[in-house]
């Protein structure tokens, strides 16, 4: 961002020399029409796609500050190209509250798919079901079932274990501050294996699962959808 005419340029080349289309993923600015006058530089360079992060640079931790919707929808506002909104969207309301307000053509989740991937499906963890206004039921699908799945196409599709680490604790970070021995104990493992973690996952049912949750009057929109249990 401190180097705007070598990125004119990288798109430039790019979108000459490929003959697939350059899409490139922005932060904003903290000055907005800096942020539009960005976005329009990458279009005249011939970005056909834009993702837009609506935070700073120095905004870091995604958690606590807030995205700022209104700065992508003023990039939407400026541009002729689809614009992808992101930042703050952590279950299905933020999707359809982020597409009203912005404008935007799609939206990108990053941290929250982790945590959730089963996000765009209509499953919302406890933390955003519990206390809302709306009511809410078990949705039959849950963390567990997802790692499961995810450790199934760990054994066929091989990846670094370091990285299964790293989504096992993001996946089940809800049951392990319930079941801080359970942590402990897959931290005390130097190296992984599959048969622990799916030893790990039948302990953590057994001490009690913690649902992912549908909306109740959704919940059987989205078994229709197959999507469901
Ligand atoms: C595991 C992970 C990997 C990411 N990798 C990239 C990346 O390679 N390039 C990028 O522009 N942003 C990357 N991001 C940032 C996200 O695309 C996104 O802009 C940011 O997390 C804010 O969205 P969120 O509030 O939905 O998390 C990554 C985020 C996460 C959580």
């Amino acid at each position: 961002m401190d180097k705007l005419p070598l990125i004119k340029s990288l798109v430039e080349k790019l979108a000459l020399n490929l003959n697939v289309p350059v899409s490139c993923k922005i932060r904003i600015f903290p000055n907005l029409q800096d942020t539009i006058t960005y976005a329009r530089m990458l279009e005249d360079a011939g970005c056909s796609l834009l993702a837009v992060h609506g935070r700073t640079r120095d905004e870091k931790d995604s958690k606590k500050l807030r995205a700022n919707w209104g700065a992508i929808k003023a990039v939407r506002d400026a541009v002729r190209i689809p614009v992808l909104a992101n930042g703050n969207v952590r279950h299905m309301d933020d999707v359809h509250n982020c597409l009203k307000e912005t404008g935007a053509d799609g939206v990108l989740s990053a941290d929250s798919l982790l945590e959730n991937p089963a996000l765009f499906a209509g499953f919302r963890t406890a933390e955003w079901a519990l206390g809302s206004e709306e009511n809410f039921e078990d949705g039959k699908l849950d963390q567990a079932d997802l790692l499961v799945e995810y450790l199934k196409l760990c054994e066929k599709y091989p990846v670094p274990w370091r990285m299964i680490r790293a989504h096992v604790h993001k996946l089940m970070g809800e049951w392990f501050r319930i079941h801080p021995h359970v942590r402990e104990d897959l931290n005390a493992q130097s190296t992984l294996t599959f048969v622990f973690l799916y030893d790990m996952i039948g302990r953590l049912r057994e001490l009690g699962r913690i649902p992912l949750y549908v909306k109740e009057a959704h919940a059987e929109e989205i078994y229709a959808n197959g999507t469901g249990p």
